[in-house]
């Protein structure tokens, strides 16, 4: 989604923006721009499309770039407006002296836009930003301080927004405002920088302060100055930012993609680390907050997420209902912030994000904690604006995952959710399932080999990848915890390869879905072994007789059962319950090769974002 920077220093603003702007990329966008500042001037330059159509313009305009040491610069991910160059950010009013970049919605801005029309602006884009930017100068017109215009301007906009803007008779200082959309200023000797995102600037430093809503940051190269809600200058609080720069480097793959279904069983390792020693010791979370009384009087649990994150909320289910006995609804965030919810303090409400900052989730979150419910955020960032919501927060530190499609945070998230379904257990002192507990340990220990298994050897899944990228549909089935991963398995190969693919329960097929088999129709097939091993095969019996192409994956299949499969992937065994955690690698790798042998651009695909921050 859009991605702000800025940069106030000795350095060529321009390089820095443009750095910075490559380290934002992968989070989906469709435009890009800059604004650089100097002494005399504010120069704007846009392109449409790939980043490096505004490299370049840049390239064309070295005077402009060698003498401007303070800019602002934007990737764009449309939402008002095409995305064309006229409305890619950023944007500028009627004296071109304030130029803004925005991330975020206003939500009045034609009532606004509506005003400023009478007052003689003229507007030159579709976009919300635009309307911020003509309100901006208009209060400029009345303080002739770029400070006092944006806290004037900022309590008179509804919505979301993290605001960075220049003006040319301020040329010593950028003006940042942050409300629900994240903001961080990066902290430097002689210079300063602004992001909306860590990768932006982790080159640059590690020291960070990170805005929270209604505060107004005024940043020149020697100094930082946050004013709160009421305007008052409040201390400066440095945190360190959690990233090394290699880590957002594809150390040899082609695509972050593959690297990062190959950090897998690493991810797992280090998920564990501290919290699962052996399968004969008791899960470790001290991260959970509730008492051993308190854990007992959870009457339901609530899973709120999106996408991938609410897949694994649908794995976490399973577990949690099994092990720790407590009935668990799951919800896509979109959804339960629309209707009127029951949760109560006997509630445990369970968020799981990859980025923390999906603005559904947030909003979600904040819902639920409103009825008193006990707030638990899975999450890949803890540093993210959910995180800071978290009553109990478990950051599974998978390592920032640059790649839209999220791979190794489900896995993060997955083991989490064992984890927690464990350790509830456990605290509740459950009796049943003692052996069943004590193998899912030994297994989780055991995965990080598994998932290495796979990766290393996918000459199979490439030659399937390449048979099957010809087909223009597909359709996933599985049955009890591995239908989440149908329908994962069916969204990872629609994000990345465009492939029309669904999920289904493969029980579901023969009521609606069947009509669409014929051998045009592959249907892949997760057979695990477990309690419903038997029903999977009957109903990949009735897609064969569809003359429907099939491909199994599975850990264990009888000879006799084998010739009804066109192709089979066989994964290493294991027991019903950590399946999911396996035979995800294999769906993740089939889409990841089936969208590289179509050149699709796997790691930013089309239209979507790595972090959805506008509702
Ligand atoms: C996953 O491949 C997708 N990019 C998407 O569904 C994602 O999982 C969803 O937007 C939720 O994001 P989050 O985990 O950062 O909240």
């Amino acid at each position: 989604m859009c991605g702000i920077i800025g940069y106030i220093g000795d350095k060529t603003a321009s390089d820095i923006l443009i750095s910075g702007l490559s380290h934002l990329e992968y989070r989906g966008y469709d435009s890009s721009g800059v604004a650089l500042m100097n002494n005399e001037e504010v120069n704007v330059f846009k392109a449409s499309g790939k980043l490096i159509n505004l490299i370049e313009i840049l390239k064309t305009k070295q005077n402009i770039c060698a003498k401007s040491k303070i800019g602002i610069g934007h990737i764009r991910w449309a939402t008002h407006g095409l995305p064309t160059t006229q409305n890619a950010h950023p944007h500028t009013c009627n004296c071109k002296n304030l130029t803004l970049v925005h991330n975020g919605i206003i939500e009045n801005y034609q009532e606004l836009k509506k005003e400023l029309e009478k007052q003689g602006a003229v507007f030159a884009s579709q976009t919300d930003t635009e309307v911020a930017a003509h309100l901006i100068a208009y209060e400029y017109g009345k303080t002739k301080n770029l400070l006092n215009a944006m806290q004037n301007a900022a309590k008179k906009i509804k919505g979301a927004f993290a605001f960075c803007a220049i003006h040319k008779e301020e040329p010593d200082r950028i003006v940042v405002a942050k409300r629900n959309a994240p903001l961080i200023i990066g902290v430097g000797q002689g210079e300063n920088f602004i992001a909306s995102d860590i990768p932006a600037i982790i080159e640059y430093t590690k020291k960070a302060i990170y805005l929270s809503d209604y505060q107004i940051g005024v940043i020149t190269k020697d100094s930082i100055e946050i004013y709160d809600e009421k305007n008052t200058l409040i201390p400066n609080k440095i945190e360190y930012l959690p990233f090394e720069a290699v880590a957002i480097s594809k150390m040899g793959y082609k695509h972050f993609m593959l690297k990062e279904i190959h950090e897998q069983s690493d991810v797992v390792r280090n998920v564990l680390a501290g919290k699962l020693l052996s399968a004969d010791k008791k899960v470790v979370l001290d991260e959970f907050k509730l008492t051993k009384k308190e854990i007992k009087n959870i009457k339901r649990i609530q899973i709120i997420a999106c996408g991938t994150s609410y897949h694994a909320g649908l794995i976490g289910k399973y577990v949690l209902e099994k092990f720790a006995k407590i009935p668990v609804d799951v919800e896509a965030s979109s959804e339960y912030i629309y209707r009127d919810t029951i949760a109560d303090k006997n509630t445990l409400a369970i968020g799981i994000s990859q980025s923390g900052e999906t603005a559904d989730t947030i909003t979600a979150i904040k819902q639920i904690k409103q009825d008193n419910s006990h707030v638990v955020i899975i999450t890949n960032r803890a540093d993210s604006t959910m995180a800071r919501l978290a009553d109990s927060l478990l950051p599974v530190s998978a390592g920032i995952e640059v790649s839209v499609a999220a791979t190794k945070s489900y896995m993060a998230q997955l083991i989490s959710l064992y984890l927690l379904a464990i350790y509830l257990y456990e605290q509740k002192e459950v009796e049943q399932y003692k052996k069943e507990i004590a193998t899912l340990k030994q297994e989780l220990l055991e995965l990080p080999s598994k998932i290495e298994a796979i990766v290393e050897n996918t000459s199979n899944i490439q030659r399937i990848a390449k048979k099957y990228s010809s087909y223009k549909d597909f359709i996933f089935i599985a049955r009890g915890i591995n239908y989440p991963n149908a329908l994962e398995g069916a969204l990872k190969l629609k994000e990345i390869s465009y492939i029309n693919a669904t999920g289904y329960s493969a029980g579901e097929l023969k009521h609606g879905p069947i009509a669409m088999l014929d051998n045009n129709m592959p249907v892949l097939a997760i057979l695990n072994t477990g309690s419903v091993y038997d029903k999977v095969l009957s109903n990949c019996e009735e897609a064969k007789a569809r003359q429907a192409k099939l491909i199994g994956v599975t850990n264990y299949i009888e000879e006799k059962d084998a010739s009804l499969f066109d192709d089979i992937i066989t994964i290493p065994l294991g027991s019903e319950t950590i399946g999911p955690a396996i035979n995800i690698v294999v769906l993740q790798l089939l889409a990841y090769y089936i969208a590289e042998y179509l050149g699709k651009d796997v790691d930013q695909p089309r239209n979507l974002a790595k972090s959805v921050t506008v509702e």
